[in-house]
C-alpha cells in the first residue's frame, strides 16, 4: 500500500503547475488542507442559514441547533463534554483568555509549571499573569537528545505552590508525543489546575480528556482538516467558577460564557464536518498510516551526511513531523530550494522558541520542518526527501 484510499478530495491537493505537476504540501503542521464535506458545509451555512441564533425565525434557530451539534461532534471527537467545549479564533488567543480569568487565582509568591517543549501560545499568557501577579514560572527541561520532557524532574518543579502545569501532548517542533500522566497527577496532587497544549496531537492520535484527566485541553480545527477556529475544552469546576472578560448581557452560565460575541458560524459548520470526515476513517487508521509515513521520511533522512535530525529517532511517540538542518545552509534557503522543486516546508522556530533553544539552534533561524499528515502518500514523502537528500548533496560539494 502506497497510500491511504481517502473518503473524500481535497481540492487543494489536486492544484497543478503550470507544468500539470502537483505540490507536496508539507507543512501540516502549519495547517491541513481540507476535504470537501467541510468546503460544502462551510458553503451551505453561508448560503442557506446565515443567521444570528436567538430569534424567532428559522435560519436563527438551525444556528443554534448548529453551535449545539458543533459542541456535542467535538465533544465526542475529544472524548469531553458538550457543555465543556468553547469555540474561538485559534487557540492562542482563547488560551489567553483564559489566563486572564485563571490571574485571580495567582498570588505572588506561587508558581505556575510550564515546558520546554511547547509552542510559545503555552507559555507566553503564563508568563504574562505570572509577571503581572508576582508569581514564578519554572520551566520543565527536554532531554536534548531525545527531545522528551524530563518528567522524572516533576516533583522537583511541582509543590504547594503550584498553581497550574501547562505541557504540551505533541511538540509542534518536533513531533514528539508526551504522556500526559505525570503532569496531571503532579497538578492534581497538589490541587494545580493541569493545561494540555493539544494543538499538534489532536488528529494525529486518539485524545480523550476524560481518560487523561486534564482540566483544560486546547485545540485547533485548522490542524485536523476544519478550517480557521480554535477550540478550548475547560471543565466545569473551572468554566463556572472563573470569571472570563464578557459583556453583561452574554450568558452566565455554560460555554457561552467564554465566547467573546458571535462566533464563525461557517467555522463551526466545517469543524463539524471535519469531526465526520476523521471519523468516516478512524483515528486509529489515520495514525498507523502516519507511523508508516515517519518510519520511512526517518529512514530516509537519517541517512543523509549532513542532514541533522532532531527529535525522536523512531516513529514511535512521535507524529509525522521532521526537524532538520542542513549543515551550512539556513533553513530558510533550504525551504526556498524545496519549494522551487514544489515542496511546501516550513523554516524557523514555529513559536516553539523554547524548544529550538533547548535544542542548541539559533531560535532566529530554527530549522526546517517537513510534517505529513494521513493524505500523503509514500511517493510524495519519497519525492519530498528525495529532494532534500539533492539539496543537502548540493550543499556538500559547494
Ligand atoms: C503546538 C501548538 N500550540 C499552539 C499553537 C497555536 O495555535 P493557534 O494558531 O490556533 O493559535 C500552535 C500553532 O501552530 C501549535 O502548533
Amino acid at each position: 500500500m502506497t497510500r491511504l484510499e481517502l473518503p473524500e478530495r481535497f481540492p487543494a491537493l489536486e492544484r497543478e503547475d503550470e507544468n500539470g505537476r502537483r505540490y507536496v504540501h508539507a507543512d501540516a503542521p502549519g495547517g491541513t488542507q481540507v476535504p470537501v464535506s467541510v468546503i460544502e458545509a462551510m458553503t451551505s451555512c453561508l448560503t442557506t442559514a446565515n443567521a444570528s441564533p436567538n430569534r424567532v425565525f428559522l435560519t436563527s434557530t438551525e444556528t443554534l441547533g448548529l453551535m449545539a451539534d458543533s459542541r456535542v461532534s467535538v465533544a465526542r471527537f475529544l472524548d469531553a463534554d458538550p457543555d465543556d467545549i468553547v469555540f474561538g479564533p485559534n487557540m492562542t488567543s482563547l488560551t489567553w483568555h483564559f489566563a486572564h480569568a485563571f490571574a485571580s487565582r495567582v498570588s505572588p509568591g506561587d508558581n505556575l509549571v510550564c515546558t520546554q517543549l511547547d509552542h510559545d501560545a503555552n507559555v507566553a499568557p503564563w508568563l504574562a499573569i505570572a509577571a503581572a501577579r508576582g508569581a514564578d514560572v519554572r520551566l520543565l527541561p527536554i532531554d536534548p537528545v531525545t527531545t522528551r520532557l524530563r518528567t522524572e524532574l516533576l516533583s522537583e518543579f511541582v509543590d504547594e505552590r503550584t498553581r497550574l502545569v501547562a505541557f504540551t501532548l505533541c511538540s509542534n517542533f518536533t513531533g514528539t508525543v508526551t504522556d500526559p500522566t505525570p503532569f496531571v497527577d503532579a497538578a492534581a496532587a497538589v490541587g494545580a489546575v493541569s493545561f494540555a497544549d493539544g494543538v499538534a496531537a489532536v488528529g494525529h492520535a486518539h485524545v480523550s480528556q476524560r481518560r487523561a484527566g486534564y482540566d483544560v485541553l486546547a485545540c485547533s480545527p485548522y490542524k485536523w482538516y476544519g478550517p480557521h477556529s480554535g477550540v478550548l475544552s475547560i471543565r466545569e469546576h473551572l468554566r463556572e467558577t472563573l470569571t472570563p472578560d464578557r459583556v453583561r448581557p452574554a450568558a452566565d452560565a455554560g460555554p457561552r460564557r467564554w465566547e467573546r460575541g458571535m462566533p464563525s458560524f461557517e467555522a463551526l459548520a466545517g469543524v463539524r464536518a471535519a469531526v465526520e470526515y476523521v471519523e468516516s476513517i478512524g483515528i486509529d487508521e489515520m495514525t498507523a498510516w502516519e507511523h508508516v509515513i515517519a518510519e520511512r521520511a526517518l529512514a530516509h533522512l537519517a541517512e543523509l551526511e549532513n542532514v541533522q535530525l532532531y527529535g525522536l529517532a523512531t516513529a514511535d511517540s512521535r507524529a509525522p513531523t521532521l526537524t532538520f538542518n542542513v549543515d551550512n545552509m539556513a533553513p530558510k534557503a533550504v525551504a526556498q530550494r524545496l519549494a522551487v522543486e514544489r515542496v511546501f516546508v516550513a523554516a524557523g522556530h514555529n513559536y516553539a522558541i523554547e524548544p529550538a533553544r533547548a535544542l542548541g539552534l539559533e531560535v532566529a533561524s530554527g530549522a526546517v520542518r517537513m510534517g505529513f499528515a494521513h493524505y500523503h502518500s509514500l511517493d510524495e514523502v519519497d519525492y519530498a526527501c528525495h529532494t532534500v537528500a539533492d539539496i543537502a548533496a548540493q550543499a556538500r560539494i559547494g
